[in-house]
């Protein structure tokens, strides 16, 4: 099920805007990939054209290609919904459908797929994908409930059960922990370590703990400079960027020395 991804010489541009270039990178399925670097330097431009959520801004273009083991996801006739359905995404604020049900919330993937299911094979998918998010003994007594009854770190588990209801290959993660407190913030990572037993997991973070306890590699990306485009720096197995990288700047940024 789980996804390598691959992107080749790719450029981001908002516009005339070249925001990220030049980026090569081979993100290895069923493992944890963390994205890091300052503020600016396009994680989270770069993390959106993985899933071709980034041409949904008007003017928003790649050059380049990404590869979805092998498949060009850029190419001529690929529909970008296909796409997002097998590379799914979280952000960085829970974003469940304030007045929808905790169960629907979970099953909102497959109504906006157009999917018709019954109500046995709904109920199951819904079980199955809260208990893949590590929330099921939380919610199961109130599937019928507002998903935004539920606490900050229980909305982010229902944005990934949500998110692993319609079986992605890849699920890409923007500071997903950002908005929580520590316990939830724990329970979130615990949850990413099992997912990586069936996904790609690829998650942008600024908090260098949690790089280091998530993922086996990391990518560290950096910008020369105001309207410069940010650039992938180095990329290696996370002990290596955080304990002898090779790159100056890479050591600045992880050691604190940054600016
Ligand atoms: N919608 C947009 N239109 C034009 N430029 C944008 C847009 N969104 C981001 N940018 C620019 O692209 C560059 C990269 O931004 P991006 O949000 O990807 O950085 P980031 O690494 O995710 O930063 P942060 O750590 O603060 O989230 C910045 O120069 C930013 O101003
Ligand atoms: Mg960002």
């Amino acid at each position: 099920m789980a996804k390598r991804i691959d992107a080749v010489d790719l450029n981001v541009y908002y516009g005339k805007f070249l925001a990220v270039e030049g980026v090569n990178i081979n993100i290895e399925p069923k493992s944890v990939t963390a994205f890091i670097g300052p503020s600016g330097c396009g994680k989270t431009t770069f993390l959106r054209t993985l899933n071709r959520m980034h041409e949904v801004l008007p003017g928003s273009h790649v050059k380049g290609n990404v590869l979805l083991d092998g498949d060009d996801i850029y190419a001529p006739g690929v529909d970008p919904v296909t796409i997002r359905s097998q590379v799914g995404m979280v952000f960085q604020r829970p974003n469940p459908f304030p007045t929808m049900s905790i169960r629907d919330n979970v099953l909102a993937g497959f109504k906006l797929n157009g999917k018709r299911m019954s109500k046995s094979d709904s109920d199951a998918v819904v079980e199955k994908s809260l208990r893949g998010a590590n929330l099921w003994n939380e919610v199961k007594d109130r599937l019928e409930k507002p998903g935004s009854g539920l606490s900050g770190g229980q909305q982010q588990r229902l944005c990934i059960a949500r998110t692993i209801a319609v079986e992605p290959a890849v699920i890409l993660m923007d500071e997903p922990c950002s908005a929580l407190d520590p316990i939830s913030t724990l329970a979130v990572e615990d949850l990413i370590n099992e997912l990586k037993n069936q996904y790609t997991v690829v998650i942008v973070t600024h908090n260098m703990q949690q790089a280091a306890r998530v993922s086996e590699k990391t990518a560290f990306f950096n910008i020369a400079g105001t309207g410069k485009p940010g650039k992938l720096i180095e990329y290696a197995e996370t002990s290596t960027i955080f304990n002898n990288p090779s790159d100056q700047a890479t050591e600045d940024y992880v050691s604190g020395r940054f600016g």
